[in-house]
């Protein structure tokens, strides 16, 4: 009997990876005389739009349903073996009418985001508790991040993107869903390399003909983890899949600063490059959008202390840190007897058309 993989967001950059790893898996079967190990099911709210279209000429099983919709969501899980869940922050963070909607409400764009998240992720956990009996130990894998102002003892009560995932996944679950709990394993996902088309005002600045600048407020020899979510976010998956449920994972394909992250750009593409330390109000000048220059900026300034994953370097010490803030990265799946090749953020640019940066306009450093 083949597996059942239930993937949300499947037209997005996280579920899109998770379906293409399955698929491989499914030709590898059949190009060995096998059957398929895998039917795969991908929720969508569009089924006409041509991601969703390609993916089912590819024989994924399209199934329309709204993440605000819970009884949707509880028909298209049902009977799942492995459910891949993705929430996105930014569409209702960004979106024209959710902005206008926030401001009826008297919320701020981020408040107004953080609250739709909660309610789709918490959805999305009601919904996998009505089919816990179909999955399988470890069959539902969350994409999430950590809880900023549990970790940052309140320093940062307001990195509602990183919040609005870790109250449902895994806070809400473990409250609400002891059973969906046991069967869940946590994956958080680090900067993804293609993030400079989202902030390019911060990315890649063009200080001259050949020079570029990036400028976070994190520490300048912080490491972060930078992770290729196309490539990756499936591997990791079916890699976790075979582990024991209950865990938390950091997907990533390297962990570098921002400087050494900018040093490899450079030496790749030939340009002079630098990582620039700046300040929150800067950050906000540059994004030209106060709610979004806040919000990043919370989050780098974040990911200096106490860390991107919320474990800071003093805890993460043998011994100091606590087992329920335990995080597995990539690198060290080896150990628990699953290998994973990530994409090192070298291979990640070699690998990418960089034009858009090139052509960037020239701006005051
Ligand atoms: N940028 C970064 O560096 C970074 C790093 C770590 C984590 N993240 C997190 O990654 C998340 C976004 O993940 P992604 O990049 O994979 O997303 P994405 O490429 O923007 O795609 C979003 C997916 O979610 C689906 N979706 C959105 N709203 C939905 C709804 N109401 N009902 C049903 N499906 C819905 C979309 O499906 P349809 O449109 O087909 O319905 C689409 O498949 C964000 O929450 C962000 O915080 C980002």
């Amino acid at each position: 009997m083949p597996k059942s993989i239930a993937i949300i967001g499947i037209t997005g950059n996280q579920g899109s990876s998770v379906a293409s790893h399955y698929l491989s898996l499914n030709s590898a079967a059949i190009q060995s005389g096998d059957a398929p190990p895998y039917t795969i099911r991908g929720l969508t709210r569009n089924p006409a739009s041509p991601a969703a279209i390609h993916l089912k000429s590819q024989s994924v099983e399209i199934v329309k349903a709204d993440l605000d919709d819970a009884s949707a969501l509880i028909s298209a899980l049902k009977g799942a073996n492995l459910i891949f869940s993705v929430t996105n922050y930014w569409e209702p963070f960004f979106r024209p009418d959710c902005r206008a909607k926030a401001k009826q409400l008297g919320l701020s764009p981020r408040k107004y985001a953080y609250d739709v998240e909660h309610a789709q992720g918490q959805n999305i956990a009601d919904a996998a508790a009505a089919t816990v009996d179909s999955l399988d130990d470890n069959g539902f894998i969350v994409s999430t991040l950590s809880h900023a102002t549990q970790c940052s003892n309140g320093k940062y009560p307001e990195l509602y993107h990183f919040d609005a995932k870790a109250d449902i996944f895994p806070n809400y679950v473990k409250a609400k869903h002891p059973e969906l709990a046991k069967k869940m394993s946590c994956l958080q996902t680090g900067y993804f390399m293609h993030s400079f088309r989202i902030a390019p005002a911060s990315y890649f600045r063009r200080t001259g003909d050949k020079s570029f600048e990036t400028c976070f407020t994190t520490h300048p020899d912080t490491k972060v983890p930078h992770l290729d979510p196309v490539g990756d976010v499936g591997k990791m998956v079916h890699a976790i899949s075979q582990l024991p449920a209950g865990k938390s994972y950091m997907a990533a394909g390297d962990m570098m600063s921002w400087k050494e992250w900018m040093e490899v750009w450079g030496r790749v593409t030939g340009m002079e490059s630098r990582y620039r330390q700046v300040s929150v109000e800067e950050t906000v000048a540059h994004c030209g959008d106060e709610d979004f220059g806040k919000e990043i900026a919370d989050m780098f300034s974040y990911s200096s202390w106490p860390g991107y994953d919320g474990v800071s370097e003093i805890e993460a010490k043998e011994g100091e840190q606590d087992a329920e803030k335990v995080v597995i990265y990539s690198k060290d799946l080896k150990k628990l007897g699953v290998d994973v090749k990530m994409t090192s953020w070298e291979e990640y640019v070699k690998k990418s058309d960089w034009s858009e940066v090139l052509n960037k306009e020239v701006v005051q450093p």
